[in-house]
């Protein structure tokens, strides 16, 4: 306390001068956490980023390097950070550009900001306080500020916050590897729920299809293709004028029907809930959220009124605990529809009439459960959050039995624990194609595993070259869905004609082989934080050639992605060999190499999660200069929670190759599930792939 006097001398004396924090100490081996000297915790605690209370586990080692000059100046809040030089820096959310994020200055404001056009694309729809160093050694740290208010992130040497809101403290992680780096994250932050199975599966949407009969008519479409899908998406259209949790009684007058029909192809349904309630007195929602005093304020105390699809619209005050309960209790009859996900959408908020396109910032909201009431200012960035936190919390109360799906355009770091996420407002142009890896990576790193960008892109017409691209990679985002725009051409996989409708289903088709190992890396995600799209430089982190690769990706640690169209790629070094995935190359396919040393698991194809069962298995082998091969592969009931208490399997296999003899062990490492595969072993060479069935205990000659 001492230094506050100290600093408040200095602050009449100075303009800004640095100040050493009030407390700091290890909240975990190489965790430590940094108080500022005026640091009032009912300003910014309790976290909605950190899970834990960060409790004092010893004071930081002499030798902690990262220790953060806390500053006031002009009536901000500054944190600032020097690092060794050399460094590449990452993380930082959702922004476009480059994979390596050094130099950038990113505002964080949640925007609805259509193309990425508005402030050059470093303001986008969610808010990630956080920093990801990678020294030249390879060595890594982290730095989470935890922090609602907006803020800037300034990406230069030193590194420095500068919030609009009072002091904040921050979070520092130092660690031997990136890849431990974003675990700690995961640790403070949480990691995602397993998601059920056919979230992984591939997606068709657009703004919007209707009427429902139109709906039945794609699902249909897909089965008689013979081209794989999962879900189809219902956007706003669906809505009787807007009106969130009603039907449009001409298009969409049996919604019941229209499920149970989606159901009967094996296809399920995901509907748009928007946060806006038309102001319509008489409409139902909206006269509930009066009575119940659930909406957010305006400056003066009035209920905030801002134009959205449906025009007027309040918008409920997520902060408030009693207004997320009752927000749950609307999913229970919408569920019960037979609707399996829902779709929240414009929660940055996103107001058309608003400053920035959002509510003033000196709107007021309630807060509880430990929040203080407080300004927009404070709250804006977890609007989207606190709304899917409730959505989720409603879902499952809805469906207990199900494990829930939302996504989400609004987030904020840690809401992976709520919600998966898509990317935005991306247009169908092959710029847009190119900047959805660096944005998926980075949100991955930035504790986030469940993202994608719009197949095809949403704005405008996508042409059949650029969605033959774009599917081509498409099919290995953890977020898998192919989206548009109102009034825009046809984009399913057909519409481009039968060339583009092979390509589309071809890579389509090596997605659903792939279940055994996608399956397998979200429930790692779930477990570890570790994400399920990587960037190459995870192969190899000592390698500073690989920092700026963002055309090819990671999927996991085992497979790496290079798309057709990329150029002068930095790849890791060793026998990185081609998947061969027994179909016809159409030249447009990403060329898919297995890791020296891996097993990677692939199923059969199939038409949709549904039809997935682990009964055939090919162990794809690459093994390293010594013979050796390892991999995992997870399996459960694809839904429910029946996993929680042990009714799932995780098989490591441990094997070796000599000669052309292959033996390889098989261990349930985990989980009381009982699997039979019927296993096929493919040894992958430098001068083919060779097959041969297998058993549990066989030496193979191949
Ligand atoms: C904006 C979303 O980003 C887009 O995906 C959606 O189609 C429209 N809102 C209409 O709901």
């Amino acid at each position: 306390m001492k230094y506050i006097k100290v600093f408040i001398t200095i602050m009449v004396t100075a303009a800004f001068i640095n100040v050493q924090a009030q407390e700091s100490y290890l909240v975990e081996k190489d965790i430590a956490v940094f108080y500022p000297p005026n640091f009032d915790a009912a300003q910014t605690l309790p976290s909605v980023a950190v899970i834990h209370p960060l409790d004092n586990k010893g004071t930081l080692p002499k030798s902690w390097k990262m220790i953060p000059q806390f500053k006031l100046s002009g009536g901000k809040s500054i944190m600032e950070m020097r690092y060794d030089e050399g460094t590449d820096l990452y993380g930082t959310g959702e922004v476009t550009g480059s994979l390596r994020r050094n130099d950038k200055n990113i505002t964080l404001w949640n925007t609805d900001n259509g193309l990425y056009l508005q402030h050059n694309g470093d303001r986008l729809y969610q808010s990630h306080p956080w920093i990801l160093g990678v020294r030249a050694d390879g060595s890594a740290f982290g730095i989470l500020a935890d922090n609602t208010w907006k803020q800037e992130v300034k990406l230069t040497q030193p590194i420095s916050i500068v919030s609009e809101g009072p002091a904040f403290r921050v979070i520092v992680i130092e660690k031997k590897s990136p890849q431990e780096v974003v675990k700690a994250l995961a640790q403070l932050t949480g990691t995602l729920e397993l998601p059920p199975m056919w979230a992984l599966g591939y997606q068709q949407s657009r703004f919007s299809y209707y009427p429902q009969g139109q709906v039945q008519e794609i699902a249909d479409n897909f089965r008689s293709k013979k081209i794989p899908l999962d879900v189809i998406w219902m956007d706003i259209n669906y809505m009787d004028n807007f009106k969130i949790f009603t039907f449009d009684s001409n298009g969409y007058a049996d919604p019941k029907g229209l499920n149970k029909y989606l159901h009967s192809k094996s296809v399920k349904s995901v509907y748009m809930i928007d946060p806006g309630v038309k102001k319509e007195a008489g409409y139902k929602v909206y006269d509930q959220g009066q009575a119940g005093n659930h909406w957010v304020a305006d400056k003066n105390g009035q209920p905030f009124v801002g134009k959205v699809w449906p025009e007027a619209c309040v918008f409920p005050d997520f902060t408030n605990p009693k207004t997320r309960t009752w927000w749950s209790g609307l999913y229970k009859d919408f569920m019960a529809l037979g609707i399996d996900g829902v779709w929240n959408d414009m929660n940055e908020p996103s107001v058309f009439n608003g400053p920035d396109g959002s509510m003033p910032a000196d709107n007021k909201h309630t807060g509880g459960d430990g929040l203080a009431a407080g300004p927009h200012l404070r709250y804006h960035n977890i609007f989207g959050m606190m709304m899917v936190k409730a959505t989720r919390e409603g879902i499952l109360a809805a469906n207990p039995d199900k494990r829930p799906f939302v996504l989400s355009r609004s987030n904020f770091i840690g809401g992976q624990r709520y919600a998966a996420t898509w990317t935005g407002d991306n247009a169908s142009k092959f710029d847009y194609l190119k900047t959805s890896i660096p944005m998926s990576i980075n949100l991955g790193l930035s504790g986030q595993p469940f993202s994608g960008p719009d197949i095809g892109g949403f704005d405008g017409d996508c042409d059949a070259k650029l969605f033959s691209q774009w599917i081509a990679v498409g099919a290995y985002y953890p977020f898998c869905r192919n989206h548009t725009t109102t009034g825009s051409a046809a984009q399913e996989p057909w519409a481009y004609g039968t060339e583009v409708e092979n390509i589309s289903r071809n890579a389509i088709n090596r997605r659903y082989r792939l279940l055994p190992y996608l399956y397998t890396l979200f429930r790692e995600a779930s477990q570890s934080g570790m994400p399920v799209m990587r960037p190459v430089f995870f192969a190899d982190t000592k390698n500073k050639a690989l920092r700026s690769e963002d055309q090819a990706f990671l999927l996991g640690g085992d497979l790496l992605v290079i798309p057709r169209w990329a150029e002068k790629t930095q790849l890791p070094q060793g026998n990185w060999v081609n998947v061969p995935f027994e179909d016809t190359d159409d030249g447009q396919q990403a060329i898919v190499k297995i890791r020296p040393g891996a097993i990677v698991p692939l199923g059969n194809v199939v038409q949709s999660t549904e039809e997935y069962a682990p009964k055939e298995i090919t162990l794809l082998l690459n093994p390293d200069e010594k013979g050796n091969v390892y991999g995992e592969f997870y399996d459960d009931a694809k839904d429910g929670f029946g996993y929680k208490t042990g009714d799932f399997v995780l098989i490591k296999f441990e094997g070796k190759v000599k000669a052309g003899k292959v033996s390889v062990k098989v261990k349930q490492a985990e989980g009381k599930r009982k699997i039979a595969p019927r296993y096929r072993i493919g040894l992958v060479t430098k001068t083919g792939i060779k097959y041969s069935s297998w058993q549990e205990g066989d030496t193979v000659t191949l």
